[in-house]
């Protein structure tokens, strides 16, 4: 039996402990989902921010490329927060960027998602057979139970993962600090935690569960010796995100290919500056002066909203320099274009070796 089959394949019903982390906003093609999970992994589509119709759509491609082998939909569950700043100041911080890309001072509201639950429903009549979760997963575990179908809920903290275990949850995703993306930050002190990093916070999260819970590290895993520690220190698999962006069924631009390969640790950054909650960032012009005004924001979604089509128009004209990219720590480890199912490969040979060498 190989190192990645843990009890926490039989959960899922998949070969290698391998997933895709649930990323929205469209790095998670419907290929790159697919082909994970018919590697062997468990692929999952981040489907916050679209509509029930799209998530339908993307769910069924994902689905039909996956060959059989299930898929899993990842939800964004954090609430708006409150704004600490206006929009006028804002809008002032940001004027400088939006004239150097040639858009009016003041953006048009963008198009409103729909709410999690109605993508939720969407993704489970499409054929969605995972549900993970970033913030409290709560409000979806009735829906997900109903239909048969585990949850995994990802957390920054100990206390978190109790609160995701007590109300439900068949598994947890420990979120190292290490991690690119939002923080999964709810439950008791969540708000004044301090950030984790994954080595640290895999062990705890394990002997506070107990050892029946399936616990899946996530962040700045990148290859065979990542996964091969989070396993030592009681993991029964592993949540990729950065990795991930690199493949070529991935749905980022090769602006963003390149940005990840000159990525140094140091050269990303946590902070709620740019979409109203704290994220990891790559660190570059606009992410920056956001970071340097201290200006507030609008609060989560507002900012989001407010930023969304400067994001668009960056990422169009190929400016690193003001796109505002997500990224973990590890960004540079493998981030040379591979197919997704060679990725999988790579990793569980690499697990191996790596155990194989740990041992002696
Ligand atoms: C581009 C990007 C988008 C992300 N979007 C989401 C998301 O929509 N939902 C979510 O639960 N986590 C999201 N995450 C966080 C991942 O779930 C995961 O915790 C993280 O990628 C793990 O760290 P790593 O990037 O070092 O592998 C995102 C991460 C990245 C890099």
């Amino acid at each position: 039996m190989g190192a990645l089959e843990t009890p926490l394949c039989g959960l899922l019903g998949i070969r290698h402990a391998i997933l895709l982390a649930g990323m929205a906003g469209g790095p998670n093609t419907p290929e790159l989902v697919g082909a994970v999970s018919r590697a062997g992994g468990l692929g999952v589509l981040g489907v916050s921010g679209t509509t029930a119709d799209a998530t339908a759509e993307a769910t069924r491609a994902a689905v039909r490329l996956a060959g059989g082998a299930p898929v899993g939909v990842n939800l964004q569950l954090a609430g708006a927060t409150d704004a600490t700043t206006t929009r006028e100041r804002m809008l002032k911080v940001l004027a400088p960027f939006r004239e150097e890309l040639g858009l009016p001072p003041d953006p048009p509201p963008p198009p409103a998602p729909d709410p999690p639950l109605v993508l939720l429903e969407a993704a489970l009549d499409a054929g969605a057979r995972v549900v993970t979760t970033w913030h409290d997963p709560a409000p979806v575990l009735p829906v997900a139970g109903a239909a048969g179908v585990p949850v995994l809920a990802m957390t920054t903290s100990v206390a978190g993962a109790l609160a995701a275990r007590a109300a439900g949850a068949d598994a947890v995703i420990a979120q190292g600090s290490e991690s690119g993306g939002h923080r999964s930050r709810f439950g008791p002190g969540a708000a004044t935690a301090s950030e984790t990093g994954t080595l640290a916070l895999v062990p705890q999260v394990v002997d506070a569960l107990g050892h029946g819970v399936p616990v899946v590290a996530s962040g700045g895993i990148a290859d065979g010796r990542g996964i091969a520690a989070a396993l030592l220190v009681g993991a029964q698999g592993v949540s990729l995100g950065t990795l991930f962006l690199a493949a070529t069924e991935s749905g980022v631009t090769d602006t963003y290919r390149r940005a990840l390969r000159e990525t140094l640790p140091q050269d990303t950054v946590v902070t709620d500056a740019v979409t109203g909650r704290p994220a990891r960032w790559i660190r570059n012009r606009i992410v920056d002066a956001l970071v340097t005004a201290n200006a507030g924001t609008l609060g989560w979604g507002a900012q989001g909203a407010l930023m969304a089509d400067l994001r668009r128009e960056a990422t169009r004209q190929g400016r690193a320099d003001l796109m505002t990219m997500l990224a973990g720590q590890a960004a540079a480890i493998g981030a040379e274009p591979r197919p997704a199912d060679r990725i999988v490969r790579d990793l569980v040979e690499g697990t191996g070796a790596a155990l194989a060498a740990a041992r002696g």
